[in-house]
């Protein structure tokens, strides 16, 4: 693929999923079946006003399947537990790992098992509404999500009939990696920078192997530097200490005790990366010049991504005219409260003509 085919997309019908794409770049069992929605093949959107003089892009991974990045690595994963014959599927969410699980659980015709926490606005209603519609067992457990891994993992370390699906799941972060693949092939080469969210630390983890990948096998020239952007009331990697109560409104990444720290620690090392705080104000300002600067509708945890790039930007670690990619890991209609929260409420006027003319702005009246 040329550098002159920006941003690329592989044709609508000639996209097999990500098992069946990259099956040669993963360490799945030769025999697994693909178990697949199509996942992948997300666009990468070049931003109009968020660069402030960088070359900036957004990869949209909330156009998955169902509505995350998650999908990537749930894919590859349900693949090998069917392989392996599990019985179920389990695992701890903050929502979008349970919303993907529960679909390919679906697709694989295997019962789902998911603990998610309890509380108000600890997970956002459009996720727990996937899980109960494709059918899983949804459990609202009473701890954080650090607690409700915790559980999940002791369970399946019981349970050899038990396909744990977090991202402490090899298969996962293989899957996860097809998503850095991608990006190259839609850039031509890696971007000067990578930014992510950073919650249990998988993706982050993922991403660089899939960049360490491609410059090993030919595919790309370079890899890019990282910044791991987290929220400031739940970000581990950047104080270095666990954090026993995380709080954040970007639930998806309140997480106090990532599973990958380690691989999350080792790959911004070698990336000569950053993980930076974003405080819940920037988040949310980046979430709104996202929606109606950019027309990106992405949930809060994604913005967190774009916030990040702004600090690092700020703090002069990326300059003018560097290419920039912020991965946009879920769709924003996963948090409807949020996007109402942030935003005025709806007008109302009689079903006429006249009195919907007169809900316009003064300068579009008459
Ligand atoms: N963005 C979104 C939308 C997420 O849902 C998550 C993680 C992340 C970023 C962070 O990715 O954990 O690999 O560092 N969500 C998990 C879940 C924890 O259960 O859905 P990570």
């Amino acid at each position: 693929m040329s550098a002159t085919s920006i941003p690329h997309q592989r044709p609508e019908g000639a996209w097999r999923g990500v098992v069946e794409e990259y099956r040669g770049y993963l360490s799945l069992p030769v025999d697994a079946p693909a178990i697949s929605l199509r996942e992948g093949n997300t666009p990468l959107v070049p931003a109009l006003h968020a660069g402030r003089g960088a070359d900036l892009h957004f990869k949209i991974e909330g156009q998955n399947p169902t509505g995350s990045f998650k999908d990537r690595g749930m894919a590859v994963a349900v693949s090998g537990a069917v392989a392996e014959g599990a019985r179920f599927l389990v695992c701890a969410s903050t929502g979008n790992t349970s919303a993907s699980a529960a679909a390919y659980a679906a697709r694989a015709g295997l019962p789902a098992l998911l603990a998610v926490p309890a509380g108000e606005g600890a997970v956002a209603k459009g996720k727990l509404a996937q899980a109960l519609a494709f059918g899983a067992r949804l459990v609202l457990v009473r701890g954080n999500f650090d607690q409700a891994l915790a559980a999940v993992r002791a369970l399946a370390g019981a349970r050899p009939d038990a396909a744990l699906v977090n991202s402490v799941n090899p298969l996962r972060l293989e899957g996860q990696k097809t998503g850095a693949f991608e990006v190259v092939e839609q850039l031509g080469d890696a971007p000067d920078w990578l930014c992510i969210p950073v919650g249990n630390a998988g993706n982050i983890s993922a991403y660089w192997r899939g960049f360490c990948e491609y410059r090993q096998a030919g595919r790309a020239r370079r890899v890019p530097r990282l910044i791991g952007a987290q929220a400031a009331g739940a970000a581990p990697l950047v104080s270095g200490a666990p954090v026993d109560h995380p709080q954040t409104l970007a639930s998806a990444i309140r997480i106090g005790r990532p599973a990958s720290a380690h691989l999350a620690r080792a790959a911004v090392a070698e990336a000569d990366g950053h993980f930076l705080a974003v405080d819940d104000a920037a988040i949310l300002a980046a979430y709104r010049f996202l929606a109606r600067q950019e027309g990106i509708f992405c949930e809060p945890a994604s913005a967190a991504a774009v916030a990040g790039f702004w600090a690092a930007q700020d703090a002069g670690l990326i300059t003018e005219g560097q290419r920039v990619v912020c991965v946009l890991t879920g769709n924003g209609l996963k948090d409807p409260d949020r996007a109402v929260a942030e935003s005025d409420p709806p007008l109302e006027a009689e079903a006429t003509p006249q009195a919907l003319t007169a809900v316009l702005p003064p300068e579009l009246q008459g």
